[in-house]
């Protein structure tokens, strides 16, 4: 039988087993580490994990990544239950003195981009010398926005999705695979 979970009042299946998903990511990292090779302790890679949906992948990320780097966070938020309400509220501002820095911001998942937007639109008015969007997950059918995604681990269908970081209500964080909802 499928193996299905259940959060709150819905139910969801398997849909991409964490072996999948570690093979991504592995691809990314080694393409990270080409493309910033050139990073120094004098000039390193300012890492934006945003909370709470990128801290697995972010994590991730870092055990695989070998050019010198410092972690910051920050928090935006547009997403209640299962659908994007569209209006970006930061929670938790980026951090200061990022001005003339090269910027990697790790999101869980692009769908809309209105969050990405918003970050981008920050970062700008923070005068970063280069900001970069590396995603675990895009819904390509969605996102329709002009802002790069340099780094895309995964290209998912328009379906509601949790675990590997990524959850519905809160719930569903902590589950290893990622898991779609059932409809
Ligand atoms: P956007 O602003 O519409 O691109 O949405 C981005 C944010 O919405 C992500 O960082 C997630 O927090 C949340 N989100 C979008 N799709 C999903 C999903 O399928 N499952 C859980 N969260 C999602
Ligand atoms: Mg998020």
């Amino acid at each position: 039988m499928e193996h299905k979970i259940r959060l709150h009042d819905k139910t969801f299946k398997m849909f991409i087993p964490n072996e999948d998903i570690e093979k991504a990511i592995d691809a990314v990292a080694e393409r990270l580490n080409r493309d910033y090779a050139g990073a120094t302790d004098e000039d390193p890679v300012v890492m934006i994990c945003t909370l709470n949906g990128a801290i697995i992948y972010a994590a991730e990320l870092l055990k695989r990544i070998q050019f010198p780097l410092v972690l910051k966070a920050c928090k935006l938020s547009s997403y209640v239950g299962t659908a994007s309400t569209g209006v970006i509220k930061t929670e938790v501002p980026l951090p200061s003195h990022l001005e003339g820095k090269r910027v990697l911001v790790v999101e869980d998942i692009v769908d809309t981009g209105n969050t990405i937007v918003a970050m981008m639109q920050q970062l700008k008015e923070h005068k970063v010398k280069d900001a970069r969007v590396c995603t675990l997950l895009l819904k390509s059918e969605v996102y329709d926005k002009d802002v790069k995604l340099d780094y895309v681990a995964m290209d998912i269908p328009n379906r509601f999705i949790v675990g590997f970081g990524l959850d519905y209500d809160e719930l569903g964080r902590n589950i290893k695979d990622i898991y779609v909802l059932d409809e």
